[in-house]
């Protein structure tokens, strides 16, 4: 076959390209190859929607211009003929004119490190391609496929319902929550507070003035299409232009793979290191793209998109007769919760069948269903019944090699007939499930007996399953209680899984398969009470009937406060007023630079790292000569090759390369240097290590029985613990978990190193947020002095503590091969790299113990911190003493003691993370106190209350609390969420409903404000002032979303008392400020802003006599003038924190300069019978000082609210027992999606309470909001005790244990009821379980 040439449009140019390799993404196309890197890479596996572009293309099924939303990570170039790309370039720019999409996200705050901001964009942007008018359900749902670490979503939300038809802020005319005009309607606070953004300054869409599509491409739509061939490195890609040529295509090559979306396809070859050598698309195929309307279904070609499925089947749903449509409501309903809109537009149905995943979602809905799958091979047609032959092994269909699928007939539903799907995965969005399912039951016409059943799991076994020994048994049975209870009996010994099954969560998986039949048992008791059929069956108590009902979204309402800046302050001064992200505009049209966007330097290189995949090893022997053998091989890189020196870390306990031994899976052994990152992966994967196993600990309790520490036990004690125990009326002990948390910043870490050909110097751009320690490690391991080496950080996609220390991991070993090779080196981590090799937030275990009197007052309390420190130090001493400093939380215990270990064992080292201990100390305090509450009887709130701090008290660390702004956050949360009546409506709700609870919680948060490591409180700034009056600023901090580059212009701005608009931070540089602090311990606006202030002055000081001279200035005079008198316009400035300093030994001494105060207060809904959890309300009050821009802070608060949320309740990393991570990319790891916030969202910052100790009165905010998200975890608690109570005779223990985070699993584990307990799996002594608590 001669190879075709490929052409495409992208944003109105027309691309040909004549050697198309099908191993090319759309991604790496658009921004190696056209140098458009706007759009970006946060996972490579359509899991966070960076990466998302708009495709159109002409349809030749439909008859009609599509616009889709699609994912470039996993969209090969070949796949694209004839299509046209839109990307975000290609809608606006700052340059010419914003889009109102990308203007409305930029003014409404919702872009702060802007990684995600161009995926989100263009995702809305699609949406409004389609509908100009979208609904507030459209506009959420459009965003299913798309991930945001730093907002907490909610702006993101809020700007874009300006679009919305039913109910944006932009005309007030809904009479909706959201609506700005109606938020001060009742409510005298709301009218004093002004808005975070103007929807009147937002320009309007126009939809005529969208770019038009190619018309070369439209002329296209009637020509004939023909067979083409693309031919790459190592796959062939043959576009099939009739059935007739596909099928001959499958019997010349029978090995050749049917490729539809590549959804699957794209995985299997990117992280499976699979290799298809021939790859046949059959997408443009009529017959397999054709939807028919038959006597007895719908019949879909196998190459339909999922989103034409769903559309179809909601079309007919709509307007067919209910009883004809159950089935497809199944299929709605997966498909409800199935990939975002990127996925199910190019996803096939076919494609979902055939790939045959044990956890399909399709699957076992069409198995219930008993669609007919059409066949086809060439000469053949046969048609089946999806049956539980159907999938003869794990990843196994019934199709010959020669064969494909053609088509699939979805049944309509007769009368008598009944039908529910159910999934239950981590996430309600955008997630596989745990268990999946379809059931089905035809009666006899006229009566409750049975004729037919079919329940057909996903998740249950290493393929879908029909569970047909159960349901043969119920024919010609009643519904009725005892059919309930005979088939709950008898699914319990169908559906077993092995203790050790693979995706562990046994007990639950086995529960959640009764629970839905439980689910479909009221739902069919329901429509047959409905159909008033109730002769031999049992009524429906209305207690239970909400158990029938599908997760609902509720309208979502929001709510932020702050104070006006004064009456009389200047409108130049932007100090507390919210400014916009001065880099939002940029970030969302694509066109702000991050690390991996900086052009290609001339010869330049890509770096893989080569990791162990042993946890504890020794290293046998490294044999790269098959990656020598890959394209573009260059060198491999080892600690032999290294300069200067191969000890690294913060407590030199590290290598740059391991030599000898492993310690970790995803240890760096070496690096390959190849010409691409793609040949890169191939030969990094292509070196063969042999290693002798050493034994290993994983888990914090193996470190503690094998005494596995680093360094000795860190302790704060006070008080009389003996007496304070002796004195208790109560003394209750307990234990807590809590797990660890991938920092998931959406850009992974990066480094690009150019050595200047002389004196050793090197240049490196780098994500970090540690330019010093990057500098000091680099030379270290070159050998040459600090000097030479220049670190420069424009942006960063997000850091959170996981670019504090980790990020010289990759620097150092860049660093080290473009020394080698004497070429510039690049290289970013895969996601699934990333999440290996560089750790995350420490896992702690904490047993304590808690004397208090039946008051509720808490009279002695002794906490054993241990945490997983894994492989090395790094700061895990420091995150320990922040637990321990912040053990107490907000409340006074007379008498003390808190401990705290370091475990070492074989993980990858955990790190600094957003909260630095404290978060998990504080959720063990609150753990224990909600204990003192259920013990005594008592209101949590009123326990809680009772032993808070007041002003003037010494912690246990004796550091007095003045300006203790606690108590007014808590008395103005408590009125603002209306807590008291609230719990009655709780209490209410759950005595009305059996198996959905509701829980109710409020939680303080008190947070130290400064590094415990004294020095590093201090920070530097650069000033330049120009001839033309503009000006240079440069300070220690990195900007990585948090707006503290926006905050420094206000500082800036504000002292030389000129407008933001002359004031300009390019980057942060070792060359401009020296010997900076990391950017973190939320710290950076305190410091910085007075080493700014204090070069601003200096200035000014300068300028003074010319001001004299001409009061009237402008600005712009009194710099030429100094510079015509030959006066310096350039100064640096300088800060440390006063009077800092603790003593362990001594219990003496500052640790933290002051503290921020917040309160939250939480509500939630269980599903009992699933896990389930909807975040109802939130309500938080928070004390930042005065802010110093109430967008951006309010932006951290409910951006670091929701990762906590995640931290809480959704974030679990999984590690088999041999510690390799299961979970590395988005697929596995759930962090919080748009669906996952608060319905109802209420940011408050406390007024009049400005902060004397820092910059303009301000409050540092980056980590302190983390820990209220706790308040959903209890208040999740609150909803299982209610759950508990319910079915009291499973539950005799009221202090249940419940470890965070507080995942599906854990509540439905905890929620024990009659199912449960036929859930329970032995487990025989010598299981290895798929996973562990580490
Ligand atoms: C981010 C993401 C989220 C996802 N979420 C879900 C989810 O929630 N639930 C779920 O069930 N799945 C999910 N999936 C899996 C995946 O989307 C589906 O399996 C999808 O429908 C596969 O379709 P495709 O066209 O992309 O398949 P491809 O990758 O193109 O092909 C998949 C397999 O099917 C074969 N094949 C395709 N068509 C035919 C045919 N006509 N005849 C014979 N063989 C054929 C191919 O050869 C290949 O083996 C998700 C995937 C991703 C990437
Ligand atoms: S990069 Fe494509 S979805 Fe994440
Ligand atoms: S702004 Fe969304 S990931 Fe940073």
């Amino acid at each position: 076959m001669t190879a075709d040439e490929l052409v495409f449009f992208v944003n109105g140019k027309k691309v040909v390209e004549k050697n198309a390799d099908p191993e090319t993404t759309l991604l790496a196309y658009l921004r190696r190859k056209l140098g458009l890197c706007g759009t970006k890479l946060g996972c490579g596996e359509g899991g966070c929607g960076a990466c998302t572009v708009m495709l159109s293309k002409y349809d030749r099924f439909q008859n009609k211009i599509v616009h889709f939303s699609a994912n470039a990570c996993l969209a090969p170039i070949c796949s694209l003929h004839h299509v046209a790309v839109t990307t975000v370039e290609g809608i606006g720019s700052t340059k010419t004119r914003l889009h109102p999409v990308q203007e409305r996200i930029a003014k409404s705050h919702g872009s702060q490190c802007g990684f995600c901001t161009p995926g989100i964009v263009m995702s809305m942007y699609t949406l409004l391609r389609n509908q100009p008018e979208p609904t507030i359900e459209e506009i959420e749902d459009a965003f299913q496929g798309n991930l945001c670490r730093c907002t907490g979503y909610r702006p993101i939300l809020q700007g874009f319902r300006t679009f919305a038809k039913d109910g944006g802020c932009c005309g007030g005319k809904g009479n909706n929550p959201n609506c700005c005009k109606d938020q001060g309607k009742d409510d005298e606070q709301l009218t004093l507070s002004p808005s975070l953004f103007n929807p009147k300054e937002f320009s309007s869409l126009d939809p005529t003035q969208e770019p038009i599509f190619p018309p070369e491409l439209l002329r296209l739509k009637d020509t004939p299409r023909k067979q083409l061939c693309f031919e790459g490195e190592r796959v062939t890609w043959v576009q099939a232009a009739t059935l007739e040529g596909l099928l001959d295509l499958k019997v010349q090559h029978p090995d050749a793979k049917l490729v539809v979306g590549n959804t699957e396809i794209g995985i299997e070859m990117k992280f499976k290191n699979k290799l298809f050598p021939m790859l046949v698309c059959p997408a443009w195929v009529p017959e397999l793209n054709a939807v028919e309307h038959r006597q007895e279904g719908i019949c879909f070609g196998a190459a339909c998109p999922l989103i034409i499925v769903e559309k179809t089947l909601a079309d007919a749903v709509a307007e067919l007769p209910a009883h004809k449509t159950e089935v497809f409501q199944g299929v709605l309903e997966q498909l409800r919760w199935f990939a975002g809109k990127q996925i199910k537009s190019v996803a096939s149905i076919g494609g979902n069948i055939i790939t045959a995943s044990p956890i399909s979602d399709l699957n076992p809905v069409l198995m219930a269903a008993g669609a007919k799958m059409t066949l086809g091979s060439q000469g053949t047609r046969r048609t089946i019944c999806m049956d539980h032959n159907f999938f003869p092994g794990y990843r196994k269909t019934l199709l010959s090699p020669k064969e494909i699928l053609l088509s699939v007939e979805i049944p309509f539903s007769k009368k008598g007939e009944f039908f529910s799907a159910f999934k239950q995965a981590s996430r309600r969005e955008d997630d596989i499930a745990k268990v999946t399912c379809g059931m089905r039951v035809l009666f006899k016409p006229g009566s409750t007996e049975i004729e037919e059943l079919a329940i057909c799991y996903g998740g249950m076994a290493d393929r879908t399953v029909s569970a047909t020994r159960t349901t043969r048994r119920q024919l010609s049975k009643v519904w009725n209680e005892e059919l309930l209870q005979r088939v709950c009996a008898s699914l319990a010994e169908e559906m077993r899984l092995p203790p050790d099954a693979p995706g562990g969560m046994v007990d639950f998986r086995r529960t959640l398969a009764l629970s839905f039949f439980f689910k479909f048992y009221l739902t069919v008791l329901q429509k047959l009470g409905e159909a008033n059929l109730k002769d031999k069956c049992a009524k429906l108590d209305p207690t239970v009937a909400s158990a029938t009902l599908l997760f609902q979204k509720d309208p979502p309402a929001n709510v932020q406060l702050f104070q006006e800046v004064p009456k009389g302050q200047s409108e130049e001064d932007t100090v507390g007023r919210p400014l916009v992200h001065l880099s939002a505009p940029m970030q969302a049209s694509g066109e702000a630079v991050y690390c991996d966007d900086i052009p290609r330097h001339e010869k330049e290189l890509h770096l893989r790292l080569v990791t162990s995949t042993m946890a504890h090893a020794k290293i046998k022997s490294i044999d790269t000569s098959e990656a020598q053998k890959v394209p573009g091989f260059v060198s491999f890189l080892s600690a032999d090759d290294i300069p200067g020196s191969n000890e690294t870390g913060l407590s030199n306990d590290e290598t740059v390369f391991a030599k000898d031994e492993v310690t970790c899976v995803g240890h760096v052994i070496g690096a390959v240097v190849t010409d691409t990152p793609e040949h890169a992966q191939r030969a990094a994967q292509a070196v063969k290590i042999t290693y002798e196993a050493l034994p290993a600990i994983i888990t914090i309790k193996d470190a503690i029985k094998n005494k596995s520490f680093y360094g000795s036990e860190k302790k704060i004690e006070k008080g009389d613990l003996k007496k304070g125990f002796a004195e208790a009326d109560n003394v209750v002990s307990g234990e807590l978990y809590i797990g660890g948390q991938d920092h998931f910043y959406l850009e992974t870490h990066c480094t690009i190193a150019v050595p200047k050909g002389e004196a050793g110097e090197m240049e490196l751009f780098v994500s970090t947020q540690n330019t010093m320690k990057t500098q000091s490690s680099v030379a270290k391991m070159l050998g040459v002095p600090e000097n030479r080496i220049l670190v420069r950080v424009k942006r960063m996609g997000g850091g959170f503590g996981g670019k504090e220390t980790r990020s010289t991991i990759v620097s150092t070993a860049v660093a080290l091969a473009a020394y080698k090779t004497g070429r510039p080196v690049r290289c970013m981590l895969d996601r699934d790299e990333d999440m290996l090799i560089t750790g995350g937030r420490h896992p702690f275990l904490a047993r304590y113990k808690v004397g208090f009197m039946t008051t509720g007052k808490v009279v002695a309390l002794e906490v054993d911190h241990y945490s997983n420190a894994g492989n090395s130090q790094d700061l895990s001493q420091g995150i320990m003493d922040r637990a321990l400093f912040h053990m107490d939380n907000c409340y006074k215990i007379p008498n003390i003691r808190g401990t705290g270990r370091l475990c070492r064992t074989n993980l990858a080292s955990n790190t600094a993370f957003r909260g630095f201990g404290g978060p998990q100390a504080m959720l063990i305090a609150e753990n224990w106190i909600n204990d003192v509450a259920l013990t005594c009887g008592l209101p949590a709130e009123e326990v809680r209350r009772k032993n808070m701090y007041k002003e003037g008290d010494l912690t246990h660390f004796n550091q007095k609390l003045e300006g203790f702004t606690l108590p007014r956050c808590w008395e103005e949360c408590l009125e603002s969420s209306q807590y008291q009546a609230r719990k009655k409506e709780v209490e209410n709700f759950n005595k009305e409903n059996c198996w959905k609870k509701r829980g109710l919680c409020i939680i303080p948060t008190k947070f130290g404000i400064s590094f415990t490591v004294p020095h590093l409180n201090q920070a530097g700034a650069l000033v330049h002032v120009y001839t033309d009056g503009s000006v240079l600023l440069t300070h220690g901090g990195t900007e990585m979303g948090q707006g503290l580059h926006t905050k420094m212009v206000q500082v800036a701005s504000k002292v030389l008392n000129i407008p933001t608009s002359k004031i300009y931070i390019s980057e942060t540089s070792t060359n401009t400020v020296p010997n900076t602090s990391p950017t973190a311990a939320s710290v950076s606006t305190d410091i910085n802003g007075e080493a700014v202030q204090e070069a601003c002055q200096t200035i000014l000081k300068r300028l003074a006599p010319f001001k004299e001279k001409n009061p009237n200035g402008p600005w712009e005079h009194w710099v030429t003038d100094a510079y015509q008198e030959a006066v310096s316009l350039s100064a640096t400035g300088f800060y440390r924190t006063p009077d800092l300093g603790y003593s362990f030994e001594t219990n003496s001494g500052r640790p933290f300069h002051y503290f921020t105060y917040g309160v939250a207060c939480s509500e939630v809904e269980i599903d009992c019978l699933t896990g389930d959890h909807k975040a109802l309300r939130t309500d938080i009050v928070m004390d930042v000082g005065s802010s110093l821009n109430p967008a951006i802070d309010i932006g951290q608060v409910e951006g670091a609210f929701v990762q906590g949320l995640g931290l809480f309740t959704l974030e679990e990393l999984h590690y088999s027992p041999e510690g390799s991570l299961h979970t590395r990319g988005p697929s596995t790891y759930k962090i919080p999606a748009f669906g996952s916030i608060p319905t109802q969202f209420r940011v408050s910052l406390l007024r009049d309470c400005p902060n004397k100790k820092a910059i303009y009165s301000s409050k540092a905010v980056g980590e302190p909001p983390l820990f209220l998200a706790a308040s959903i975890f209890f208040a999740i608690k609150d909803a299982i005790l209610a759950a508990r109570a319910q079915h009291g005779k499973y539950n005799m223990n009221t202090l249940f244990h419940l470890d965070s985070p507080a995942t599906p699993e854990r509540i439905r584990n905890a929620c024990v009821d009659r199912f449960t307990a036929l859930g329970v799996t032995d487990v025989p002594d010598n299981c290895k379980p798929w996973s562990l608590r580490v």
